[in-house]
């Protein structure tokens, strides 16, 4: 008794499918007979509108119907009359579907709880938040699960790809900020070569962008340090500067990394930085400062309070903290 239905509606199916191959499309419902739909009604206008609006969210091109297939069955070879759209064979119109539903309950549920709201208020559509992306993903993940999935070279691949396609829009975050984000994505994975050719390509991308050259500057310093120790952070920096803008080498380019050190716990590591990072810039207290710090870190209070105090010497002017914590260090050893 309880599998009857099932077969009476498999019944029903095969004889609408067979039916709406022969059948005549109504002339009200172009493309159709509609066969599946499951949260539209089978009003062609409405329909046309979401159809639409489902191409210009995704930034899907329009002509010839082309756009339709990233949802639909069908070929650009044969007409747009013959394709297949009640099918659900493609994944996209599965999710597009979802997305309508969610579209609706945010539109007609949420947004219409706000009592202000008026019939011009703004509503949410999949532009909102695909804004003319097919898949509404940060640059950097988009870019890291690709990584995973197919590696280093399909992953330049994918960038450039995505940069020759979006870069007039602003549908991808293209500043130098998303390759340094998926350079750490990669270190994380320890795919350090990759992570190293990820920050290369985004000079090679943005040849005059300081922070560009930074991110590779920061990155060789950092590898050196965590293999080779002082030794390794000395006969790579002279090949650093002659390879990068000037505008990379200030005071916090290597101070930063010395920090990323410190927060692995990795003090010996930080302070190799820190002494290199005074060493370069001499004229500078934040370099000294951090380097307290780091001695700080190590219990050695003695050599915090001296590196303080040469802090102070150097820039008496600088802000307040820096005299506070020595006043507060010189108290405790009272
Ligand atoms: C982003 C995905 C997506 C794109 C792009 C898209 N559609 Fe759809 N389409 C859907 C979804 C989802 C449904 C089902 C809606 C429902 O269940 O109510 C649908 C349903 C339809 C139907 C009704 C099918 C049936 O028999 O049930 C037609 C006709 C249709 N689309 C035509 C088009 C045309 C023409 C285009 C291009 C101009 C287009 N669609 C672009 C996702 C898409
Ligand atoms: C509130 C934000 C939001 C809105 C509005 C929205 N989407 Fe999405 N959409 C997402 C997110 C987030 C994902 C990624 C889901 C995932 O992959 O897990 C996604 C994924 C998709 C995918 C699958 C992409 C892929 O690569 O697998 C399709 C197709 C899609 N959306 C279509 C639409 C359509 C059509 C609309 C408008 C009717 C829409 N979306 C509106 C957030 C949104």
């Amino acid at each position: 008794m309880k599998y009857k239905p099932v077969a009476l509606t498999s019944v029903i199916l095969i004889v609408a499918a067979t039916a709406c191959s022969t059948a005549p499309v109504p002339d009200d419902q172009p493309y159709g007979p509609y066969t599946n739909l499951q949260v539209l009604s089978g009003d062609w206008s409405e329909l046309e509108e979401v159809m639409l609006g489902n191409l210009r969210g995704l930034g899907l091109r329009r002509t010839g119907g082309e756009g339709c297939l990233h949802c639909h069955v069908g070929s650009m070879q044969t007409s747009m009359e013959t394709w297949d759209y009640a099918s659900d064979a493609k994944r996209n119109k599965r999710s597009a579907r979802q997305m309508l539903r969610m579209v609706k309950n945010i539109n007609e549920g949420h947004l219409s709880n706000l009592p202000w709201r008026t019939e011009n208020s703004i509503q949410v559509t999949c532009y909102t938040c695909h804004a003319g992306r097919t898949n509404p993903t940060p640059l950097p993940d988009v870019l890291a699960s690709h990584y995973d999935s197919a590696g280093i070279d399909a992953t330049v691949q994918r960038y450039e790809e995505l940069r020759e396609r979006y870069y007039e829009g602003d549908a991808y975050d293209f500043r130098e900020s998303s390759l340094i984000r998926l350079a750490a994505k990669l270190q994380d994975r320890e795919a350090h070569d990759d992570a190293l050719r990820i920050l290369e390509l985004n000079v090679e991308t943005h040849p005059q962008s300081a922070s560009a050259h930074r991110g590779v500057v920061r990155y060789v310093a950092e590898r050196a340090v965590e293999t080779d120790g002082e030794t390794g952070l000395r006969a790579v920096y002279p090949q650093l500067t002659a390879r990068h803008v000037a505008g990379a080498f200030v005071w916090f380019t290597l101070d930063r990394v010395g920090w990323d050190f410190m927060g692995a716990g990795k003090v010996a590591r930080a302070m190799t930085i820190f002494n290199y990072n005074v060493e370069v810039y001499p004229d500078h207290a934040g370099p000294v400062n951090s380097l307290a710090n780091a001695y700080l870190r190590t219990g050695d209070t003695t050599e915090a309070i001296s590196k303080l105090e040469a802090s102070l010497e150097l820039r008496p002017d600088q802000s307040q903290w820096v005299g506070e914590l020595l006043e507060e260090l010189l108290d405790s050893r009272r």
